[in-house]
C-alpha cells in the first residue's frame, strides 16, 4: 500500500532549540524536513535564510525540502544549495521563466519543485509537470503557520493525481498548510504523496506521537 511521507515544518519549532527539535522529529520518523523561507515581500512575513539552513545541516541527515516564498528565487536559490538544501521549491507566481529555473536547479543535482498558491490553478503549471520532481499545493495562503486548511483545494490534488498517473510523470504531490490528522486523511485520499505539517506536530502535547499518527494515515 502507498505510504505518505511526512515533512515537519520547522516554522513551528522552537527556534532557540532547533537542533533539539529536529533531532526529536528525526527520531520519531520524519521523512523530510520542510524549511519555510519568507522574505517579507512575496509574503508578509520574514523567516529564515541560508545561514540557518547551513547551521542545521550540521545536525541532521534529513532530506531538506526548502520552500522559497520569496521574490526573485532565481537570484537566491544557489545560496540555499550551498547551505545544504536537497530540494528547492519556488513559487509559480514569483517567476517568469519557470522552465529555465527548474532546469537550472535539476542540473545542479537538486530536486526541483514548483508551488502554487490557493488562487493559482493547476493549468498554470500543467505543462511543466513532466519536468518537476515536486508540485507543492498550498492549502493556506502562504505566510504563516497555524492557519486553517482550505478544503476547496482538495480538487486540485485529485486533478494533479489524475494527470500525473495518466501520463506516468515522476512528480510527487506535496501539500502544505493546515495539515492535521483529519485533513491529512483527506489529502491522502485525494492523492497526496507528501504532507507538510508545522503546528499539528510542534504545538502538540506529544509531538513525536502526533508525527507517528500522521505517518500512519491510510485511506
Ligand atoms: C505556510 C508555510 C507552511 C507552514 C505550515 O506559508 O508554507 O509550511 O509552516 O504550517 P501549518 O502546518 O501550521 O499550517
Ligand atoms: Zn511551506
Amino acid at each position: 500500500m502507498k505510504k505518505v511521507l511526512i515533512a515537519p515544518s520547522i516554522l513551528s519549532a522552537d527556534f532557540s532549540n532547533l537542533d533539539r527539535d529536529i533531532a526529536m522529529i528525526e527520531q520519531a520518523g520524519a521523512d523530510w524536513l520542510h524549511i519555510d523561507v519568507m522574505d517579507g515581500h512575496f509574503v508578509p512575513n520574514i523567516t529564515i535564510g541560508p545561514l540557518v539552513v547551513k547551521s542545521i545541516r550540521k545536525c541532521s541527515k534529513l532530506f531538506f525540502d526548502v520552500h522559497l516564498m520569496i521574490t526573485n528565487p532565481e537570484k537566491y536559490w544557489k545560496n540555499f544549495h550551498s547551505a545544504g538544501a536537497d530540494a528547492i521549491v519556488f513559487h509559480e507566481e514569483a517567476v517568469t521563466d519557470k522552465i529555465k529555473l527548474v532546469n537550472e536547479i535539476k542540473n545542479s543535482g537538486l530536486k526541483a519543485g514548483v508551488s502554487i498558491k490557493p488562487k493559482t490553478p493547476v493549468s498554470s503549471i500543467e505543462k511543466m509537470l513532466p519536468l518537476l520532481d515536486i508540485v507543492l499545493v498550498m492549502t493556506v495562503e502562504p505566510g504563516f503557520g497555524g492557519q486553517s486548511f482550505m478544503e476547496d483545494m482538495l480538487p486540485k490534488i485529485s486533478q494533479l493525481r489524475k494527470i500525473i498517473d495518466e501520463n506516468k510523470y515522476n512528480c510527487l504531490i506535496e501539500v502544505d498548510g493546515g495539515i492535521n490528522i483529519d485533513t491529512a486523511k483527506q489529502c491522502f485520499s485525494a492523492g497526496a504523496d507528501v504532507l507538510v505539517s508545522g503546528n499539528s506536530i510542534f504545538a502538540a502535547k506529544d509531538p513525536q506521537q502526533s508525527l507517528k499518527d500522521l505517518k500512519s494515515v491510510r485511506v
